[in-house]
């Protein structure tokens, strides 16, 4: 089954083509992180106006890319939800009209499940140009999979036992781990997306100069809780593991930056926060990127080890735009006794592949939906 993916719910507008599940056919990515970079993050407005413009360019690329015409295409599954309402709306609507005019069955399907599917991404045809470059893994991921999922918007944490049963753990109480990186660059004077900035100055600083607070969260998801009655009911009542959960609180680690950042500079916190960094010097900056970066990891990394030593899956994978830090993936595969293969940052970032590769899993399971009744929906709870 060839599948036509269509993604834009936040900055990038993307399309890809992707065999099964796994056999990646074309990708194409409009990043507009340079129309959003003066402004020091995403202004939704600019992204939706952005999504017009380029979404049927990137669509006939997709295609192009694959040496395929529509008669080849067996499906189309595009993003619903969650993400901007007016970046969501462009590809809904691209993507219904699509459907419906080419008469293919039509799947809406949810962005974050999606991030998680990048990891069955595992070969590209012969002519696909990137197929050399990109280090897919070189098998899918076994049940239970142990999913990671953090990025500009979510940090939430999975444990799924097969395509159509997946749970929430975990997830963050405010600000997204992403979104902390990039308030945090804010603070340090580096440009937007932080994550990758702050990694560049972090390798340059000290780690430990600066100690930053992992916030520690007792809160403990009604899904994890059900889940724990139904997978061991006895051993619930003799061991504390009912009351710890895998909820994250980022802006804590945030404010806590800012704080630092404020006493190193000599103000306090009256004194306006974009132009702290002026007032820190290089060796500075780079020790805070470092200790935050630490920080922010050692944290995620905290709460999937315990995860992963309650739930014993057979795969642990991660998924979203921070997923493509190096130091995530170095704490993970140091502190995970597995062997962990990774899905290529290019498809941890916001993209279409993972949206074909999930509507192949997805439409196993459920039956196509008429484009007529399809409506986005931008704050589509898990
Ligand atoms: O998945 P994504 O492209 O878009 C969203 O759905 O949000 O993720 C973007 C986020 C940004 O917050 C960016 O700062 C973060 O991913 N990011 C990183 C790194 N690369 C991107 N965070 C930490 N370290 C990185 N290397
Ligand atoms: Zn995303």
């Amino acid at each position: 089954m060839i599948i036509l993916g269509i993604e834009t719910s936040c900055d990038e507008t993307s399309a890809a083509i992707v065999e099964d599940g796994y056999k990646l056919h074309s990708l194409v990515v409009n990043s507009q992180i340079d129309l959003h970079k003066a402004f020091g993050g995403v202004v939704p407005e600019i992204a939706a106006r952005s999504h017009i413009e380029v979404v049927i360019p990137v669509i006939e690329q997709a295609l192009d890319e694959a040496d395929m015409t529509w008669d080849e295409i067996d499906a189309i599954a595009v993003t619903q939800g969650p993400g901007l309402s007016g970046s969501l709306l462009i590809g809904v609507m691209t993507a219904k009209t699509i459907a419906w005019a080419k008469n293919k069955p039509f799947y809406p399907v949810h962005h974050i499940l999606g991030h998680i599917y990048a990891n069955w991404i595992t070969d590209a045809s012969d002519g696909y140009k990137l197929k050399d470059s990109l280090n897919f893994p070189s098998k899918q991921p076994e049940f239970p999979v142990l999913a990671l999922v953090v990025s500009g918007k979510h940090s939430d944490t999975f444990i799924g036992f097969d395509h159509n049963d997946w749970t929430v753990i975990g997830r963050t109480r405010d600000d997204a781990v992403g979104e902390a990186f990039d308030k945090a660059a804010k603070v340090l004077g580096l440009p937007y997306p932080g994550g990758p900035s702050i990694a560049q100055q972090a390798e340059k600083g000290d780690p430990i100069k600066y100690k930053l607070p992992k916030p520690k969260v007792d809160h403990v998801e009604t899904d994890l809780i059900k889940l724990r009655e139904k997978l061991s009911p006895d051993s619930l009542v003799s061991t504390n593991i009912s009351k710890t959960g895998y909820d994250y609180s980022f802006s804590g680690l945030k404010t806590a930056l800012l704080r630092q950042v404020q006493a190193e500079a000599g103000v306090d916190f009256r004194f306006p926060s974009f132009e702290l960094a002026a007032k820190l010097n290089h060796k500075q900056i780079d020790d805070f990127s470092a200790s935050f970066q630490k920080t922010a990891i050692e944290y995620l990394i905290d709460a999937t080890v315990r995860a992963h030593q309650e739930f014993q899956p057979k795969t642990v994978i991660i998924g979203g735009g921070v997923a493509s830090s190096a130091a995530l993936r170095q704490e993970i595969s140091a502190r995970i006794s597995k062997e962990t293969e990774y899905a290529p940052p290019l498809l941890c970032t916001d993209n279409a592949a993972m949206i074909a590769a999930y509507g192949y899993f997805y439409a196993q399971h459920n039956e196509p939906t008429s484009p007529h009744d399809v409506e986005i929906r931008p704050t589509w709870p898990l």
